[in-house]
């Protein structure tokens, strides 16, 4: 009976451990959720992907607006039903309008909408306001109006959502070039929000500033973080290009140094900041204690198939092509290899989800092809409304390495459809953060709800093992 009692403690304290440290969705360590946020306006579909890859991808992106009103994210719901499996819905949420427009009513069809799905038993990754820190949309750079609406919009979903099937990712963009001054959105030295990010309060925002905590909510609003990251081309301290428009191979492991805010990547340390102990940052006290998962939450490398000429809109004339360079699949294969990689997974431990963007579209001065994935078969050349195959060497070489991809948690059919989260025990005292060490996700909207991983399953765990000892 003693060895048997401590043997259930040691357990017990193992698995506390573990429950403590992941976040909700998050993989144990080691393991990488893979997911594609793919081009449902060409139609496109997870169930197509899926296919071209051969296997069952952890999770699929789609975006909706935000106003007055809730875009219904219907059809996307609809699609990611049909792969028969569990993977996670993943919504990225844009306040197009400014979060002036974000209405109350919208944000309870929100939190509606979520709710419905997690507790049908659809896992989801929502994003909401993302690429906040930059200056191309109407939101960007309003970090007291994002702080605000993040403060409303978040607890207010969690409320609906079921314990433990909802992740809440906040995901600025990657900082180089930040604060990307001079776009329609840049804030102006003139507002309250200038001071706020002048971090450094030298008068001046520019690249000595931090351009992620003033525009973190805090860790009990947080899951998850993640940032876009992507590759344009030429990217060399002074021997850098832009506007972009050269085919070239990534080098020397831009993901990485976009993570630590090196090597002519920005400044900051995005790792160490919110997936370690929280330091790095300009804005003191840190503003958060660290130990969140990353997600690359858009990803993928630039192919730039034609220069843009005199007209950005049909009939294109004037579209120069541009020489290919290394060509498309070395290009993207350089840049997946960075992070589809167990060495990168073991140096960024806390490094748990990426999402390629499977996109082409006409951008600054060029129209680039970002596919990882592709070639979509509802995509056509836009030059010759031609269907689009060009990318299938791409696609050949990213099967290739699949099977060497046994870190990735791919999804689990569901041929039954999916199974509704357990009904959970009403414990009160489970979901305290203990001891001031943040790294668990103590955090619920839903007074007294349990801790979110650990769950069903652990309580279920725990009852067999009591059963079992008292047997
Ligand atoms: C969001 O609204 C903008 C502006 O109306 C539009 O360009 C964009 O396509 C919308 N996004 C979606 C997903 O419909
Ligand atoms: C992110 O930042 C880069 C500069 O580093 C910028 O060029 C890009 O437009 C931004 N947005 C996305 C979606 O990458
Ligand atoms: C504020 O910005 C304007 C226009 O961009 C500029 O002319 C002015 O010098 C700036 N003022 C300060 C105090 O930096
Ligand atoms: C894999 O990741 C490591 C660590 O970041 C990096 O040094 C290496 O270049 C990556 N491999 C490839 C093929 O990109
Ligand atoms: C948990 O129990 C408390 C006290 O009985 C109650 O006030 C609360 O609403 C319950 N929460 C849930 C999520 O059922």
């Amino acid at each position: 009976m003693r060895s048997a009692l401590l043997a259930f403690f040691t357990l017990f304290t193992a698995l506390a451990g573990v429950s403590a440290q992941l976040a909700p969705l998050e993989p144990e360590d080691g393991k990488l959720l893979f997911g594609a946020w793919y081009d449902r306006l060409k139609n496109d579909t997870p169930i197509a992907i899926n296919t071209r890859v051969g296997r069952p991808l952890s999770m699929f992106q789609s975006d909706i607006n935000i106003t007055e009103t809730l875009q219904l994210p219907t059809q996307f719901i609809e699609q990611v039903d049909a792969t028969n499996t569990d993977a996670i819905l993943y919504l990225t949420v844009y306040p197009f309008w400014g979060f002036d427009r974000v209405t109350d009513v919208a944000i309870a069809e929100l939190a509606d909408v979520i709710g419905k799905e997690t507790n049908k038993g659809r896992r989801v990754f929502l994003r909401y306001a993302s690429e906040m820190n930059g200056a191309w949309f109407r939101y960007g750079q309003q970090p007291a109006k994002f702080l605000a609406s993040w403060r409303k919009v978040i607890p207010a979903v969690r409320a609906k959502a079921a314990p433990g099937m909802l992740a809440v990712v906040w995901a600025p963009n990657s900082s180089n070039g930040y604060p990307f001054s001079g776009l329609e959105w840049s804030v102006t030295n003139t507002s309250a929000d200038y001071r706020v990010l002048d971090t450094n309060k030298d008068g001046a925002l520019n690249g000595l500033d931090d351009p992620y905590s003033p525009y973190y909510p805090g860790d009990d609003l947080v899951d998850w973080v993640g940032f876009s990251a992507y590759h344009y081309g030429r990217h060399d301290g002074p021997n850098s290009e832009y506007p972009w428009i050269t085919n070239i191979d990534p080098k020397g492991d831009p993901v990485a140094n976009m993570l630590e805010g090196k090597n002519f990547y920005g400044t900051f340390n995005l790792y160490t900041m919110f997936c370690e102990d929280g330091s790095g940052g300009g804005v003191q006290p840190p503003v958060s204690k660290g130990g969140k998962p990353f997600m690359l939450t858009e990803t993928g490398a630039t192919f730039h198939i034609e220069r843009i000429g005199s007209a950005l809109t049909p009939p294109r004339t004037g579209m120069v092509a541009l020489p290919p360079g290394p060509g498309r699949a070395s290009i993207k294969e350089k840049w997946w290899q960075q992070f589809m990689n167990s060495t990168f997974l073991t140096r960024f431990p806390k490094f748990k989800a990426a999402c390629t963007f499977e996109f082409q579209k006409f951008e600054e001065e060029t129209l680039r092809d970002f596919t990882t994935l592709g070639p979509n078969p509802g995509t056509f050349d836009p030059r010759t409304m031609r269907p689009w195959n060009e990318d299938q060497p791409v696609l050949d070489r990213f099967k290739a390495d699949v099977p060497g991809y046994n870190f990735v948690v791919w999804s689990q059919a569901t041929p039954n459809g999916l199974k509704p989260p357990a009904p959970v025990a009403n414990n009160t005292n489970s979901n305290t953060n203990k001891g001031g060490d943040n790294k668990g996700t103590g955090h619920s909207a839903v007074a007294g709800a349990p801790k979110v991983v650990g769950g069903a399953g652990f309580v279920t765990l725990l009852a067999g093992l009591l059963a079992a000892l008292f047997a």
